[in-house]
């Protein structure tokens, strides 16, 4: 469906007269109060249709005690909007803080964390404190004559007081980064059993209740930008911040949805007179995305406060505006019209929720690529993230039992309210959790993970594609290294990226990994600080200095023909 674009007369007002202000004309009084009414009145639609929205799939949620993504993006939203994101002078206690920004009403959540600085977030119970809040804030002195005059729910607080002495009563900082490998890798050593050093893996690297507190926040900031143009618009998070997956540090993957405007689109009346948008028409719909975040990504660079490093990437499959969110640290990628992005989070969260093990093995999965430089940050011929997830996915899919039910099975599981047909890709699978039974299968991480490794060392690359949608291998429909089928586009490859030499260092990782584990001991050696288990595995030295599987074997093989001729030379003596 085309996204309705709209544009209220207030929102235009608000910014002409930002931009005649640009212009050294108008007063710079009037456009921030303009900006400000449009600011506050914004916050306040999108809370109230949080609120409306949220509880329809809420009631479905509740009765299996496991909450939908979509329930839990709303809770997320709405905390968000109750939220700004202020800088802290460090050596300020969050007491005293604490107590500054209760003036303006009960605070909900407070917490703080070093990026370029020390910064808190801050909920509030109500987001008209929010709005208090920013009518209280003082505009930067009149020595900053260039300063671009976009209020926006991200502060700074100034102390004019002395410093607080008392080092304890600082701020307790949250951390927003995963603890280095080498530390990792220590604290796995410490584990009684790999299943445990899995399961702290998994603790150590997940997104904290905070971190993602930040993703929501950071959206909601950049959402303020977007409603200039778009008042009806959300911007949301996408892929690991959201399906479960997330590692801290991951990107902050968005989309600016416009089709929250065409879903409450009024009906035409059969007869009669009615109204309707003039608007702009366009070759295409991909062109209307392009166009929509050029806007936007020139906005974000021009007007979003901490926002830098801008890139607009629209010639790309799926344009995007990339930059760098310096107050939260997040690499950022803004795309829209991206609604099978969405269904493929909404996937693998469900995925994640069916069963503990299917997020903790994806996990570990994910951290031993990258500490072996399967997968890269960088753009290139490695496996992603993404794929190497529907590889774990399809691993589990072909247990004895299986774990997780395939696509196709979740589909047929679905009711009336989640058909979704996207470009004439059918993305309908079933949201309730209640529907889905799972088969009774017990094995245990350490097994998995082994047999994970096993799986892959000896799959049959050459020949068959990775399905998760059928739950089996299937013949490769085209000739490319790795075949793992999109799960919604079905006739597109999600790793054709992927080249030969990548997919062999991928084997050939899982040939030793599997091995390693196989000799590996199964507790925690008692008294020995070494690493083993998981830990040993994510050594990148470690597997480099073991020898190729078939390197062994030849070695093996040549040791027994030496054996056995040294025998046959000692019999011949023993004759002769
Ligand atoms: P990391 O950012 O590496 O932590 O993982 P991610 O899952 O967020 O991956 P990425 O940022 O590369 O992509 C974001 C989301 O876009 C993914 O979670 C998927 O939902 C979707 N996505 C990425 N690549 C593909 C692809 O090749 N095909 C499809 N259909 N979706 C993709
Ligand atoms: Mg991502």
């Amino acid at each position: 469906m085309r996204p309705f674009i709209s544009l209220t007369a207030a929102m235009a007002s608000s910014i002409a007269v930002c931009r005649l202000h640009m212009r050294g004309r108008g007063s710079l009084a009037t456009c921030l109060q303009r900006v400000d009414t449009f600011l506050l009145r914004s916050i306040g639609t999108n809370v109230a249709a949080a609120q409306t929205e949220a509880p329809r799939k809420d009631e479905a949620d509740e009765k299996d005690g496991r909450k939908s993504l979509y329930a839990v993006q709303a809770e997320r939203q709405e905390q968000a909007e109750r939220s700004v994101l202020i800088s802290c002078p460090s050596r300020t206690s969050e007491k005293k803080i604490l107590k500054y920004l209760s003036r303006h009403g009960d605070i909900k959540k407070y917490f703080s964390y070093e990026s370029y600085g020390t910064y808190a977030v801050v909920e509030f119970a109500k987001w008209e404190s929010v709005a208090s809040i920013l009518e209280g804030a003082a505009i930067p002195s009149a020595s900053h004559e260039s300063m671009v005059p976009f209020k926006s729910r991200l502060l700074s607080l100034r102390n004019l007081g002395p410093a607080d002495s008392n080092q304890q009563s600082s701020q307790q900082s949250q951390p927003q980064t995963t603890i280095p490998i080498n530390e990792l890798i220590e604290r796995l050593s410490r584990e009684e059993s790999i299943a445990q050093q899995i399961t702290s893996l998994t603790e150590a690297y997940q997104l904290t209740e905070e971190n993602s507190r930040l993703r929501f926040l950071v959206c909601s900031l950049l959402q303020d930008i977007a409603t200039a143009y778009f008042p009806e618009c959300t911007i949301r998070p996408f892929g690991s911040s959201v399906n479960g997956f997330g590692k801290l540090g991951c990107d902050l993957d968005m989309i600016l949805d416009l089709d929250s405007i065409s879903g409450r689109n009024i009906k035409m009346p059969k007869a009669g007179l009615s109204l309707e948008y003039q608007m702009k028409r366009a070759n295409s719909e991909r062109a209307v995305t392009q166009s929509i975040l050029s806007v936007i990504g020139t906005c974000v660079d021009q007007f979003g406060p901490g926002c830098v490093g801008v890139q607009k990437i629209l010639n790309a499959r799926c344009p995007l505006v990339r930059f760098a969110h310096q107050p939260s640290g997040f690499q950022c990628d803004l795309t829209a019209n991206n609604r099978v992005a969405i269904k493929s989070t909404e996937l693998l969260y469900l995925y994640g929720e069916l069963d503990p093990r299917v997020r903790s093995l994806v996990f570990t999965v994910r951290c031993w690529a990258r500490a072996h430089g399967i997968t890269s940050s960088i753009p290139g011929a490695w496996i992603t993230n993404f794929s190497l997830t529907v590889m774990v996915l399809f691993f589990l899919q072909r247990r004895s039992p299986p774990i997780i039910p395939t696509l196709d099975h979740l589909r047929d599981l679905a009711g009336p309210a989640d058909k979704s047909v996207i470009e004439g890709n059918d993305c309908t699978f079933v949201s309730d959790f209640s529907k889905i039974q799972l088969q009774s299968n017990t094995e245990t991480l350490e097994q998995l993970l082994c047999e994970f490794f096993e799986f892959y060392a000896t799959f049959a690359f050459t020949k068959m594609s990775i399905n998760i949608r059928k739950g089996k291998e299937q013949n490769k429909p085209e000739v490319t290294p790795l075949h793992i089928q999109n799960p919604f586009e079905t006739s597109l490859n999600v790793s054709k990226n992927v080249n030969a030499t990548q997919l062999d260092r991928f084997v050939a990782l899982c040939q030793e990994s599997s091995w390693l584990l196989q000799q590996s001991e199964t507790v925690s050696p008692a008294g020995r600080p070494t690493p083993w288990g998981l830990a040993t595995l994510l050594l990148p030295s470690q597997i480099a200095g073991i020898k190729s599987r078939k390197k062994r074997k030849r070695e093996a093989a040549s040791e027994r023909i030496k054996g056995l001729l040294e025998s046959l030379k000692n019999k011949n003596q023993q004759k002769s």
